[in-house]
Order: structure tokens, then C-alpha cells, then sequence
């Protein structure tokens, strides 16, 4: 059985993890009006990711006993500047899921249960990996300031991603 305090606080990231879909989903829209479908692409498949994420959450909370209540999903922003901005701000989202994730297993860890602990430890590292893929991104669109033919060619390359659910 879970503790209600863990119950509440897994909740609260079952919410934050739609949001970041629904994030996503408004950054892929973006790109699509952009007419820049690799990099639509590439936040269709996160999308698929932080459903992902969502439910493996949801199916947690239900094995131990406890109950999903879903809350209400905040409006992503909608209109963006650059390719450059969006993945400035899709790496500083990751940043933040990130430190959620750390206060949630120090939660585990004062409540002293260990099931959650193991549990969140997939999304300690998950979120390495979540972190790594947006900064790399940024990174070569630092490089090739945003715009030209090294956009294109990015493009191209993003256009290649596909989602691979991992395993439960
Ligand atoms: Fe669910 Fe991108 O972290």
C-alpha cells in the first residue's frame, strides 16, 4: 500500500508529465507550420515519450493501491521565435522534470519506501537521457546559428526518430 504522501506527489507528475506532452505537441505544431517536419517529427515521437511516462506512472499507482486522480492540464505557450528557442526551452522543461524527479525520490526516501525508490530510479536515468537528446540538439543548432542549410540538413536527420517503447 501506498503512503497518501507519495500517492499526492506521484499524481502531481502524473500531471506534469501531460503537460510536457502537451508541450511538445505545441512545439511539434510549431515546426509543422514552419513547414520543418523532421524537427515535427522529433516532438511527435517525444510526445509519444511522455505518455510514456505517464502511464508508467499511472500503472504504479494503481499496482500499489493506490488511486490516479487526474488534475487539470495547463495551457502550453503556443507561438515561438526560433527552431533555437523552442529547443532552448525544451531543454530548460527537461532541466525542471528533472528536479521534479529528484524531489520525488528524496520523498521516497523520507517515507522510507523502497518499492517507490526502485521504481523512480527508471526516471533518474531516463532523465539523463531526456536532458542529453534536447542539449545535443541545441548544441548543433547553436552551431549552425538556427537557419540555412545546416537547418535542412538537421531536419533531415530528426526526421529518422522513431519510438520505441521501452520495455514496460
Ligand atoms: Fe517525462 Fe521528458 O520527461
Amino acid at each position: 500500500m501506498i503512503s497518501k504522501k507519495i500517492q499526492d506527489a506521484i499524481n502531481t507528475q502524473i500531471n506534469r508529465e501531460l503537460f510536457s506532452e502537451y508541450y511538445y505537441l505545441s512545439m511539434a505544431s510549431y515546426f509543422n507550420s514552419a513547414g520543418l517536419n523532421g524537427f515535427e517529427n522529433f516532438f511527435l515521437v517525444q510526445v509519444e515519450e511522455e505518455r510514456f511516462h505517464a502511464m508508467k506512472m499511472y500503472r504504479f499507482l494503481n499496482e500499489r493501491g493506490g488511486r490516479v486522480f487526474l488534475k487539470e492540464i495547463e495551457a502550453p505557450k503556443t507561438e515561438f521565435k526560433s527552431p533555437l528557442e523552442v529547443f532552448e526551452l525544451a531543454y530548460e522543461h527537461e532541466k525542471l522534470v528533472s528536479s521534479l524527479i529528484n524531489n520525488l525520490v528524496d520523498l521516497a526516501i523520507q517515507e522510507n519506501d523502497h518499492a517507490a525508490r526502485n521504481f523512480l530510479n527508471w526516471f533518474v536515468e531516463e532523465q539523463v537521457e531526456e536532458e542529453a537528446s534536447m542539449d545535443a540538439i541545441l548544441n548543433k543548432l547553436k552551431l549552425i546559428k538556427g537557419e540555412g542549410h545546416g537547418l535542412l540538413m538537421l531536419d533531415n536527420e530528426l526526421a529518422q526518430r522513431v519510438f520505441t517503447p521501452p520495455a514496460k
